[in-house]
């Protein structure tokens, strides 16, 4: 029970919760392949959480913040390398086009994300620029009507199954006057709807990743891609802020995805712990294994609720980037313990491959780095802490 679901909100999550039960088998198999099975998509697709954020005008269920989080957290306490890609392509890459895309570039792309023939995949990270995202070097020219498009991006989620890439990159302008104050460091980047299946995109190898290994994770290169004047998404100079609206949202997606792994290793572990007997009792009778769960358990509730506070304000139209950060960081960290203290009462088994609270903690950990690691969270609640 929380505070901030009504009925709708319940049932939806109820419905991919079943759902998610079916996953069990699939997943060892395809964590072992790094790859996802593509038949998901579909079955999400189905179930309408691949359109969930999608007003029902664009095709999609039209469905609230706070549903999308708890459905993400049923997905990832069933499937961590599957809720990230539901929630990159849902979250970020869907919530940008919804938000920022005219209506032509909604009815060509939209579907395309949500009817289950993939997932589509956002880039802002390069090699030299990742907690400093406005550092990116990646650059877009002017070709007539169109752009040339040249860059780097690194550690993409859903790579291989995207449909496009939502590329941030700089439009050099001419400089202004002199005397003129500098640009600004996010001076020119702008946001562009990449489809990667024209000349000039190559995806990179797979990462090899501690965990979520049936997520795809490639670098994208932009080699001089043209692409049309359609593919800029909302004005040039705007991408950073495009950007960092996109991250806000993606990172209630992220907390969600923190929940629902230490909500499921925390399960595992409690029923263990009473199955498992030492010293002549279930080890749950001992304090010093019961209070470890009691007190991860109180934690995975609290990031519960910071995540459905940030859902709710965005729902309700108010800022939540302040919210939306301290979710995503009490979250992450919160998986950590969370998981680790799982894998503490499972002792050697714990450690083994052939239960799932190692999984757990190896997906748990990406939590704290990507949509902006912990450091940055902690910068973005200083910073609207105490701005002026
Ligand atoms: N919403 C809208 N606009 C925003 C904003 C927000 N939340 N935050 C900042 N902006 C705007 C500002 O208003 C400012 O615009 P104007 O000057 O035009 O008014 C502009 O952006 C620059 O803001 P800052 O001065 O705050 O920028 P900064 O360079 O100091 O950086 C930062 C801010 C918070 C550190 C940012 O760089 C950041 O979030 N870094 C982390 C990057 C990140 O999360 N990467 C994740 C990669 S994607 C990923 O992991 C996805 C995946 O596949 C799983």
């Amino acid at each position: 029970m929380n505070p901030y679901a009504g009925g709708t909100e319940r049932e939806l999550a109820a419905a991919v919760a079943a759902w998610s039960e079916r996953l069990g088998p699939r997943i060892a198999a395809a964590e072992e392949a790094g790859k996802l099975p593509r038949e998901l998509f579909w079955e999400l697709a189905d179930l309408g959480v691949l359109g969930m954020t999608v007003p029902e005008r664009d095709g999609g269920l039209g469905a609230s913040t706070v549903a999308f989080a708890l459905v993400l957290e049923e997905l990832a306490a069933a499937w961590a390398s599957l809720a990230v890609g539901v929630s990159v392509n849902s979250g970020i890459v869907a919530g940008s086009l919804v938000r920022f895309g005219t209506l032509d570039q909604r009815a060509r792309w939209l579907p395309r994300l949500i009817d289950g023939s993939g997932l589509g995949a956002f880039g802002l990270t390069e090699p030299t620029s990742g907690s400093d995202a406005a550092s990116l070097r990646g650059t877009a020219r002017r070709d007539g009507d169109g752009w040339v498009l040249d860059g780097n991006k690194l550690f993409v989620t859903n790579a291989r199954y995207a449909p496009l890439l939502l590329a941030l990159l700089r439009v050099s302008s001419s400089g202004g006057p002199r005397g003129a104050e500098p640009p600004a460091r996010h001076a020119g980047i702008t946001a562009f709807i990449v489809p990667l299946d024209v000349a000039g995109v190559t995806i990179g190898k797979p990462e090899r990743k501690l965990g979520l290994l049936a997520s795809d994770t490639s670098a994208v290169t932009l080699d001089g891609v043209h692409v049309g004047a359609d593919a800029l998404l909302g004005e040039v100079g705007k991408g950073f802020s495009i950007a960092m609206a996109g991250l806000d949202a993606g990172r209630i997606g992220i907390a969600a995805q923190a929940i629902g792994v230490a909500r499921s290793a925390l399960a595992l572990a409690s029923a263990y712990a009473k199955e498992r007997r030492q010293f002549g009792r279930p080890i749950a009778d001992f304090q010093m294994v019961s209070f470890s769960i009691a007190r991860r358990r109180t934690e995975t509730d609290a990031a519960r609720l910071l995540a459905l506070r940030a859902a709710w304000l965005r729902d309700v139209g108010r800022p939540f980037t302040r919210e939306a950060s301290m979710a995503k960081l009490y979250a992450s960290e919160a998986a950590q313990r969370a998981t680790h203290a799982a894998i503490q009462v499972f002792g050697g088994y714990g450690y083994m491959r052939e239960y799932s609270v190692e999984r757990a903690a190896r997906d748990a950990r990406a939590t704290t780095i990507y949509e902006g690691t912990s450091e940055i969270q902690r910068l973005v609640i200083a910073r609207s802490l105490f701005a002026a």
